[in-house]
Formats: C-alpha cells, structure tokens, sequence
C-alpha cells in the first residue's frame, strides 16, 4: 500500500526513509523576542515522533526586529540564539527525523512597528516601506550567509531559503513590488539576481551543506509573478545549486481574496504549481496544500507531479497522521477543517495557536500549559 509514499529518497546526499516531510508552519510558539520556547520544543518533539522524514521549521529571521514576521519569529540572526536552536534541531533529530530550519527576512511584510524595506517604496496594508540601497542588500546577503551558517553550526542537516509568501526575496523577483531602475529591476534576469546572490554567498558559507528554497510560483494577483515568468527563475535556482524547490501559490495580498479563499480549500491546491515546475527542473520537487489523504499523496507521486510531500496544518491537526496511513487506519485521521482559519487568525493576532479539531483532552492540557 502506498510503496511510492513509503519508499526512501535523498536530498542532496541526504537520506530520507520516506517522502513525507512537514512544511514549515509559524504558530507563535517560539518566545517573545524570538528565542526557542519549551512550547516549541514540544511541538516540533511531537511532529519529529510524527514519522515524516523532515521537519522544516517554520521561517526564522536572519535580520532582527527589520526583517522579522513578528515579535514571536524565531531569530537566527545572532549566535546569541546559537545554543536555543541547536536544542531545537536535538530534540527534532533524537525522534530519528532529518531537521531543517528556514531562513527569512519579511520585507515589506515585517511586522514590526519600524519602517518596512523592501525593494521599491510600494504601499503595503497601508504602510510606505523604504528602498533598499545597494549597500543595504549587501549586508542583508551577507546576513542571510551567516544565518545559514549559524544552521549549520546548531546541527541541523539542511538550511532553506524562504522565497515564498510575499516575502524579501519574492518581492525582488515580483514585476508587482520591484519597480527598481537599476539592475536589479526590470526583466525577469534583473529581478532574480538578488536571490541568486543570496544563494551564492549562502552556498559559499556553508560549503557542501544542503541550501533548499521554498519557491513562490505564482503570486495569484494580475500584476504579480506568474507561472509564466516563473518557471525560468526556477532553472536559474537549479542551475545556482539549490538543493530543492519547495513550491507554494500566493502572498498576503492574494491569500484573503474570496477566489483565493476558496481555491485554497481544495485539496491539492497547490500540485498544479509544483508539476508545472517539476517539468522545468531536475532538482527535487516538494507539494504542499491540502494533501489530506495517503490516496492523494501516493497519486501526487506515482504522476511524478512531485517528489515529497509536504504537511504543514495537515501534520499539525493530527501527528498521527504518516503513521494512520501506513496503517491502513485512514478513517480515523482528525482532519484540518479547510473552511476554518482560526490557527491563521490567531498567528496573525500575535497569539499562539491551537487547532480547533484536537481532541478535548489534547486542548485541555495545552491549554493549560500554555495558555
Ligand atoms: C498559520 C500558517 C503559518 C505558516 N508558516 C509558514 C512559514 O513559516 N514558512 C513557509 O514557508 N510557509 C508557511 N506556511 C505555509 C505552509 O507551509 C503550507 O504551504 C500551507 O499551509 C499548505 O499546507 P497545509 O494545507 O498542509 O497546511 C504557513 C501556513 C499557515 C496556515
């Protein structure tokens, strides 16, 4: 049953026993000002006893308060945070999971109460952010190259970029946000080169340690980067090393929007994006979005739509979820609700989440614990 799903892989020379991986999820459970939190270590204990291969965690900042998502975004922008992570990627490869930790800066999408920076000054939720100079996206490359480094001194087995959601680096490669009149705006070959040159100088920092890039492939917005354009900029990430493309559709401009909305209650929303980049690269591809059965999953794999699978509410709603799979025990998977968002409503007010279908017991303990 499911041989493709159960069947082991490598990245980059890194051994996975099985194609599941869990996609990075932020759900306010580091501390306040960042730092890894006995709620984090229980979570990412929990999801690594999961039996998915690789834990990414969530998207931790490389540029502290400017780049970060919020005041709960895990830093990685000091060694100050060295000894925290290092027992996060412990604790995540003690349960036998493979452990990886995204890197990030937000950009105009910071949430903090500075002023934003971003590639061009374009309004964003009612905010003017500031150009970045030239001299400014040299220092925050080389803030991403000893983030990265900070990776893998703490132990983790593998580092990934963050060029999803709207983020820095999607917001160069967008037509919508980079309006920049020197080279790195413009045509498509302008507006990659920033990333490009952070996953050179990461590259160059880390050695022969795995760099993966979690890659936006369509904005869902007129004006935004579209499969179109963005498959290029894929060949250009192979072609720069990368380890693999972990593929997602959408940024905050696009996410709320009714069709979004609804579109992004289907399941498989987002396989479409990663078998239309599959087909442009040779590098490992990874699906996210709604994979809430083992059926889909095998299907997603045995069509060479993708390579792994990604579980990020899916794994977070039920920890059991590989392990009911393989099992045979499918009808007693607790499904995340696709028409609730209650775990994004909270993140986004600052509080930690809870996934509103755990059993009562679960809920009672957590909520006592942390709440
Ligand atoms: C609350 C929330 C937080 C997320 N945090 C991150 C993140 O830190 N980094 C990232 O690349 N994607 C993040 N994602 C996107 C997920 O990795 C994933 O692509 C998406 O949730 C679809 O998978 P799922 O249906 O299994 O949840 C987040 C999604 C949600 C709902």
């Amino acid at each position: 049953m499911y041989a493709h799903l159960f069947s082991p892989y490598k990245i980059d020379g890194l051994e996975l026993p099985n194609r599941l991986t869990m996609a990075p999820l932020y759900l306010g459970y580091a501390a306040a000002g960042g730092a890894v939190s006995p709620l984090l270590l229980d979570h990412y204990r929990l999801m690594a006893q999961s039996g998915v291969a690789l834990v990414m965690v969530e998207n931790a900042t490389i540029d502290h308060p400017t780049g970060s998502g919020s005041d709960r975004t895990l830093r990685a922008d000091s060694d100050d945070y060295l000894e925290g992570l290092a027992t996060l990627a412990r604790v995540i490869k003690q349960q036998g999971a493979r452990a990886g930790l995204q890197i990030n800066h937000a950009g105009r999408f910071a949430g903090v109460a500075l002023q934003p920076l971003a590639p061009s000054a374009v309004e964003t939720f009612g905010r003017q952010p500031r150009a970045l100079s030239l001299e400014e996206m040299q220092k925050i490359a080389c803030q991403y190259a000893q983030a990265a480094r900070r990776v893998q001194q703490a132990g983790f087995d593998l580092v990934e970029l963050h060029g999803g959601t709207g983020y820095l680096l999607a917001q160069f490669v967008s037509p919508r946000t980079n309006h920049r009149a020197d080279d790195y705006g413009g045509p498509l070959e302008n507006r990659q080169k920033f990333p490009l040159e952070v996953v050179a100088q990461v590259k160059a920092a880390v050695a022969d340690f795995p760099v993966g890039y979690r890659f936006l492939a369509d904005e869902w917005l007129p004006d935004g980067l579209l499969l179109a354009e963005s498959g290029r900029f894929a060949q250009a990430l192979a072609q720069a090393g990368v380890a693999y493309l972990s593929v997602m559709g959408g940024t905050y401009e696009s996410f709320f929007l009714p069709q979004i909305v609804e579109k992004s209650k289907q399941a498989g929303y987002m396989v479409d994006l990663a078998a239309a980049i599959k087909g442009q690269v040779k590098v490992p591809v990874i699906t996210a979005g709604r994979i809430a059965t083992g059926a889909l999953a095998e299907e997603i794999l045995e069509r060479g739509r993708a390579d792994l699978i990604g579980l990020a509410r899916v794994l977070w709603a039920d920890p059991d979820w590989p392990r009911k799979v393989q099992q045979a025990r499918e009808s007693e998977i607790i499904h995340c609700d696709p028409g609730c968002d209650t775990c994004m409503q909270m993140v986004m007010r600052g509080k930690p989440a809870f996934c509103v279908r755990w059993p009562v017991e679960k809920m009672r303990t957590w909520k006592t614990k942390f709440l």
